[in-house]
């Protein structure tokens, strides 16, 4: 039985809750000292212990000891522990009431303070201390150790993300991953069952096969992806979503091209586990340790520094003079302080790794009045899912101690969607935050659109600006920032900070000196090895970068022999293609891979791993099956049609063929030399190869 789901009447409770914290606390103590600590008799103790163990929060076990009355040792269970957390809450709640009725009876008005599960009230009870998963310490020690017998999952990058934030009280009030009757409330109308709201499922993704293994009511280990256990679970619940249902009222559309969807139907586990969770540690993070916070560790900063408004500015791209011009005036304008709170856990596919913009941003913030700014780190998964992004961003800040939130235009925007158009309206997201605003806790602070008037030489937002048609008004749009840089131009004063852009030349060198990915597709025979070692030899000869063939028939002796074709071995190969090119792309080189790649998703989660470090040229060699059978170099297509191979491309396996290829070629009447001088002129034209 799941412990919340016990019913105890108050008294027992208050009881209970004092024993659990005092084992906690002191573990080793004899009956006789934790007795006197809870003001009851020893007899009274021991029918306690006795119900408590019977409950399993905790086992009752033996110690060496000379000390007759300390041969029994008392350990508080996984299950001991969630319970704990739970009676905290609710101990706290009911202090909270005792101590308002107090001061109403002493002074005739209410204190003022509110239990802080009522904290989302604006300006309420942002500075006290917020409710975390974690046990002490030294629990956890004990628990680490019960937790390694356990059935263990090896959490994603994106569900470590979560389960950090759900630890620290990030996701307050959600006390695990989601059961399925609050996803059902979440994915349908933003409320969990208790009817808080909530915009954005946070769910526990696991493959079939390991969902399977899984009883309800057992505790499941959760560890990162070095093996340390971060956490417990117990499954409450287990369930198959719909995800095209999620996609369509989470995200707006069931469309590949959001980088959520995309994730739901090509990444996420088929089955959703659901449960509280016990915290033993966070994730350990090596990289600007000194700058993340906890949301308790901000609202300690906060009121050790009296900042009692705060407004914080969320951001996944590096700040420039515009954005350190709108922060500060939005904190003027609130009379705040002002956090700059930039995610570093997951934002959008081909954004400026976190390293550098932390950089950056530590840069801009010599740029702010001393002692009025401040910035912290979010290890966030962001899901780009726009206006409910944004409740869901406030909602989080309100968590962290803030009382303002920045909402600016296109808040989280996803990009466009299959058919070229935005998923959603510019201002949905701040639409949808003014209409939740009241139960966020963290009131908008809507964004200026900041443009550069020449004339004047200053930032102004653009509807304050009287003369529009007497001024220049100046403004570099992120896609141009983008194409400046690749290409090496100019980026003015006016537009970023020197110290910024030299980062960013930095990291992102001109596209000519950038790594890159060429990625053939294409049935067996249709050409494409011919043509890629052709293009390989033109690219060494003009030198400058060293160039990598993977070729599929290279690539199956070298590295993936032992696999065969069907589905899931094709697409291990090609992911494993995908991993070095990413590599050699990452390392400024040039790789070229010539597998067959028959499906779709595989190429484009290929695609994703290459363009975090550098472009991704996707080329189909667009030989019909005809003719490649006519061919037959190697006579396999014979073979495969006497039925003596199996799962061949084309004639008994699919083939997806590329929606938006960078480049196809034709290669029947047409010489190699010619198709691979086409890929050269797609590489020029895009900027990878300088001009000769
Ligand atoms: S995949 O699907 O991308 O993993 O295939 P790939 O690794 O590129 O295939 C390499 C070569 O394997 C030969 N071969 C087959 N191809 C397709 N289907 C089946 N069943 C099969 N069995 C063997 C084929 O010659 C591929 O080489 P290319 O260079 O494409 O002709």
């Amino acid at each position: 039985m799941y412990a919340t789901e016990i019913k105890t009447q108050p008294q027992e409770e208050d009881q209970l809750f004092r024993l659990l914290r005092q084992l906690d606390l002191t573990p080793e103590a004899s009956q006789r000292v934790i007795a006197s600590a809870l003001g009851i008799s020893l007899g009274r103790l021991n029918a306690l212990l006795r119900v408590t163990a019977d409950k399993g929060f905790i086992k009752i076990g033996e110690r060496n000891s000379t000390d007759k009355r300390q041969r029994v040792s008392y350990e508080i269970t996984l299950r001991g522990a969630a319970e704990k957390v739970r009676l905290t809450d609710q101990f706290l709640t009911r202090k909270f009431a005792e101590y308002d009725a107090l001061h109403a009876e002493l002074t005739g008005a209410t204190s003022g303070l509110e239990p802080f599960k009522h904290r989302t009230k604006l300006m309420q009870n942002n500075l006290a201390p917020i409710s975390e998963l974690y046990v002490s310490y030294e629990s956890a020690q004990k628990l680490k150790l019960e937790a390694a017998e356990l059935t263990s999952l090896d959490m994603s990058p994106r569900q470590i993300c979560d389960l950090e934030l759900l630890m620290n009280g990030g996701f307050n009030p959600l006390k695990g991953f989601m059961s399925e009757e609050d996803y059902d409330g979440v994915v349908e109308n933003m409320r969990l069952a208790d009817g808080a709201l909530w915009p954005m499922p946070i769910t526990l993704d696991v493959s079939e096969d390991f969902a399977q293994a899984i009883e309800l009511g057992q505790d499941i280990a959760l560890r990162d992806q070095e093996g340390v256990i971060l956490g417990t679970m117990t499954v409450t619940d287990r369930w198959e979503p719909n995800k095209s249902n999620e996609a369509i009222k989470v995200f707006g559309a069931d469309d590949d091209a959001h980088p959520a969807v995309n994730y739901l139907h090509n990444q996420a586990g088929k089955i959703y586990l659901g449960g509280p969770v016990t915290g033993i540690q966070q994730p350990v993070h090596y990289d600007f340790r000194g700058r993340r916070d906890t949301p308790n560790e901000l609202r300690a900063y906060f009121r050790k520094m009296g900042w009692r408004k705060v407004v914080a500015f969320q951001t996944r791209n590096p700040l420039h003079r515009a954005h350190q011009e709108l922060t500060f005036r939005a904190a003027k304008e609130a009379q705040a302080n002002l956090l700059i709170h930039p995610v570093v856990g997951m934002t959008k596919p081909g954004d400026v790794d976190h390293f550098t913009r932390v950089r950056c941003y530590e840069a801009v913030l010599d740029k702010y009045p001393s002692s009025t700014t401040s910035m912290s780190l979010l290890n966030l998964a962001m899901r780009m899912a726009g206006p409910r992004e944004a409740v869901w961003h406030g909602l989080i800040r309100a968590n962290h101690g803030c009382t303002h939130f920045i909402v600016g235009r296109d808040h989280a925007g996803p990009g466009k969607n299959s058919q070229g158009e935005d998923f959603y309206g510019p201002y949905d997201a701040q639409d949808l935050y003014r209409a939740n605003q009241s139960e966020i806790g963290c009131e908008m602070v809507d964004f200026k659109h900041m443009v550069w008037v020449a004339e004047r030489a200053q930032y102004e937002a653009i509807d304050e600006i009287k003369d529009k048609d007497e001024v220049t008004i100046l403004n570099i749009s992120g896609t141009e920032l983008r194409r400046r840089l690749s290409e090496g131009l100019e980026i003015p004063e006016w537009f970023s900070f020197p110290e910024v852009v030299k980062e960013l030349r930095r990291t992102k060198p001109p596209r000519s000196k950038q790594g890159f990915t060429v990625f053939f597709t294409g049935f067996s025979g249709s050409g494409k090895s011919t043509i890629a070692n052709a293009l390989m030899v033109k690219l060494m000869e003009m030198g400058g970068r060293p160039v990598t063939l993977l070729d599929g028939d290279i690539v199956r002796k070298n590295l993936s022999s032992e696999l065969g074709f069907s589905k899931e071995h094709r697409d291990l190969n090609i992911r494993r293609i995908g991993y070095v090119a990413s590599e050699i792309t990452k390392n400024g080189g040039i790789a070229i891979c010539a597998p067959i790649a028959p499906y779709a998703t595989t190429r484009r989660a290929v695609r994703e791993d290459v363009e975090d470090f550098g472009a991704f040229v996707e080329i189909h060699v667009a030989t019909s099956i005809e003719e490649c059978e006519k061919r037959d170099r190697k006579g396999l297509y014979k073979l495969a049609r006497e039925g003596k191979i199996k799962e061949f491309t084309g004639i008994s396996d699919p083939y997806d063929v590329p929606a938006n290829p960078e480049l196809s070629v034709e290669t029947e009447n047409v010489e190699v030399d010619n198709c691979a001088h086409q890929v050269l002129l797609k590489l020029e034209s895009m900027g990878l190869i300088a001009a000769q």
